[in-house]
């Protein structure tokens, strides 16, 4: 084949993942911003159906007033004739031209994030990890909607096996009676009557089983305002005297589930950090609880007076555990000091394509914190892909129940992971 020729080929192949990579940047952007869900639906369907209507729209004009050629010289000919330069073509090279750029924007920030470099794995070391695959066939009951049941029938589909993990965290100037503390962690359990809250409590017994002293969970509690009884029936057996701590997220906001949920969690015990600040006192030590809900929840629009009490002190807390929906809070958990932020939201991007990672992830970092553990002075962040979703596909991306076993480690400038600051 001639030099044309190739040179074709190779900027068609870039065009396609340039044009593909800027609309999921823009899909994955809108979904980070806060918007009201039916904002976000509307421009979600903007994205995608731009995205597969315009290249039909660049083939017709490419058809219409050809730039290519089969020689250099048809290249140059072409663009001598006058009706190359009407708006069609004027406007699909303008685009053209802002496609390669954005690529070669984003193209090296996004190698450089892929999971494989950036997940700080010196952060942490995986003690224990078990998959196990398609509960449901020991549990039928756990199916309670046709959704669940026939997407259950798409071959790899993951949204009913889990991953059981126990990872050890390096963190930053640990105390040393915190060291070995375990924290539980689960998130985004998406509670909706498609799958039975027992799912949710065979990952929180997981948890406290494997000696959780705090069990944080992180967000996306219910979809469905039948499902908050199913609250009760996954949290209500806990332990009373262990210490639980939640934020919502956007689909709490999202099914108008916020008092309710709150209402819910907090009766069965569990500390509001969406509301306030507590500070929960263990035989360790005191342990500062903060929590955010931004984008979507504001803590200064509704009441802080919850009745599940913490006491205020004036003493610099030696942990501090922050707790949020979005891993985009990563830079908030840092300015307040956060020993450990967990998080979720993301849920790992649901699909894992083989040697690319997630794609469709919503934060303002894309796929970057779709979950893993990432390290910025002075926190390291959990990012969990959660229990469930309302999308009823996961692919080589298993929901996921952990318990993070705190461990020190002096700090050592020259080991510490890309994007780390010191
Ligand atoms: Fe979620």
């Amino acid at each position: 084949m001639s030099s044309i020729v190739w040179l074709r080929l190779l900027l068609i192949f870039l065009l396609a993942v340039g044009h593909v990579s800027l609309w999921i940047w823009l899909f994955n952007r809108i979904n980070a911003l806060g918007l009201q869900r039916a904002t976000i639906k509307r421009l979600e369907k903007m994205v995608v159906l731009l995205c597969l209507l315009l290249p039909f729209v660049f083939l017709f004009v490419e058809w219409r007033y050809g730039l290519w050629g089969n020689s250099w010289q048809q290249v140059w000919d072409r663009i001598q004739e006058p009706q190359f330069y009407r708006r069609g073509s004027i406007a699909t090279l303008i685009y053209f031209g802002a496609v390669l750029a954005f690529l070669a924007w984003t193209a090296p920030r996004w190698l450089a994030h892929r999971p494989a470099f950036a997940v700080a794995k010196k952060r942490y070391h995986l003690v224990h990890r078990r998959l196990e695959p398609r509960l449901h066939k020991q549990n039928p009951h756990w199916v309670m909607g046709a959704k669940t049941r026939y997407s259950l029938a798409l071959p790899g589909n993951e949204i009913l096996s889990l991953e059981t993990n126990i990872k050890r965290l390096f963190i930053e100037q640990l105390d040393k009676a915190f060291e070995g503390m375990k924290v539980g962690h689960i998130s985004d359990i998406h509670l909706m009557g498609q799958i039975s809250p027992d799912f949710t409590r065979y990952c929180a017994d997981w948890v406290v089983s494997n000696g959780a002293e705090v069990l944080v969970l992180s967000g996306d509690l219910v979809d469905d305002a039948r499902a908050i009884k199913h609250l009760e029936s996954a949290f209500a057996h806990l332990p009373s005297d262990l210490p639980k701590v939640f934020v919502l997220g956007n689909h709490d906001r999202a099914y108008g589930l916020v008092e309710p949920a709150r209402d819910t969690m907090v009766g069965m015990g569990w500390l509001d950090a969406g509301a306030r600040d507590w500070q929960i006192h263990s035989t360790r030590g005191a342990i500062q609880i903060l929590g955010s809900e931004l984008p979507w929840l504001d803590r200064h629009t509704y009441s802080t007076s919850n009745p599940i009490a913490g006491v205020a002190t004036s003493s610099r807390p030696k942990m501090i555990l922050g707790v949020s929906h979005s891993p985009d809070r990563f830079p908030w958990a840092k300015l307040r000091d956060c020993h450990l932020l967990l998080c979720g939201h993301t849920h790992g991007g649901q699909i894992r394509v083989p040697g690319i990672g997630p794609i469709i992830s919503p934060s303002w970092h894309g796929s970057r914190f779709a979950s893993g553990v990432f390290y910025e002075y002075p926190t390291v962040m959990h990012v969990s892909r959660g229990v469930s979703g309302t999308h009823p596909l996961r692919w080589r991306c298993p929901p996921e129940a952990s318990v993070l076993e705190l461990a020190s480690r002096p700090s050592e400038p020259s080991t510490l992971p890309v994007g780390s600051k010191k």
